[in-house]
């Protein structure tokens, strides 16, 4: 992914939405060894919120905010889990709709299950989900953007920049 660059350029340490424009490309069935996928249930509403709860700090989710947010309908929100072991949650990634558009959100891996793919798979899957929904195209929104993430997201297809989308 080292070559890309978008037009325009994408600026840093801010909220930014990035699309994909496409989904029908998207693989049709995304797995990561060891780490079944599922939609997310009731039992695994306080691993979500401790995940949430490291990987951004500056929020607050609490068990209840995520219930709503899994149960909808408020933000027509499905959300989905990567498992290890005795059904600890190793990642989450949540779809719903945003700017009109399919969007894929609140994605992150439990720091102890990090660099192993985990948010990868949770990623693709969930633009399957919003593919076999009948979106024909997702966003992600980073905030703040950062090189890294912005590389995430580019690498997973997101990789048209929208200033116009905030
Ligand atoms: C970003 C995050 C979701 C990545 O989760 P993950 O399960 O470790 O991601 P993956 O293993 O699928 O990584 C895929 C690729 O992304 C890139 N990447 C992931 N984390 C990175 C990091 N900290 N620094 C640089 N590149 C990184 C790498 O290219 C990686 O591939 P590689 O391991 O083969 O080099 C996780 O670090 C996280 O939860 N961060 C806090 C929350 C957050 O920022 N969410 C994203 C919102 S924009």
């Amino acid at each position: 992914m080292g070559l890309w660059s978008p037009t325009p350029p994408i600026p840093l340490g801010q909220r930014v939405t990035l699309v994909r424009n496409s989904l029908e490309d998207c693989p049709r069935d995304p797995r990561i060894p060891g780490f079944p996928i599922f939609t997310a249930l009731e039992k695994d509403l306080k691993g979500i919120s401790s995940i949430l709860n490291q990987s951004f700090p500056d929020r607050a989710f609490s068990a209840e905010a995520v219930r709503k947010s899994i149960i909808g309908p408020a933000y027509a929100f499905c959300t989905f889990v990567a498992l290890d072991v005795g059904g600890v949650v190793a990642g989450t990634a949540s779809a719903r709709r945003r700017y009109g558009i399919g969007e894929v959100a609140w994605v992150a891996t439990h720091p102890d299950y990090r660099r192993r793919g985990i948010a990868t798979a949770l990623v693709q899957f969930t633009v399957n989900y919003l593919r076999e929904s009948g979106f024909t195209e997702a966003c992600a929104v980073l905030g703040p953007s950062t090189s890294e993430s912005i590389a995430f997201w580019a690498a997973l297809g997101f990789d048209h920049y929208r200033p116009d989308l905030k």
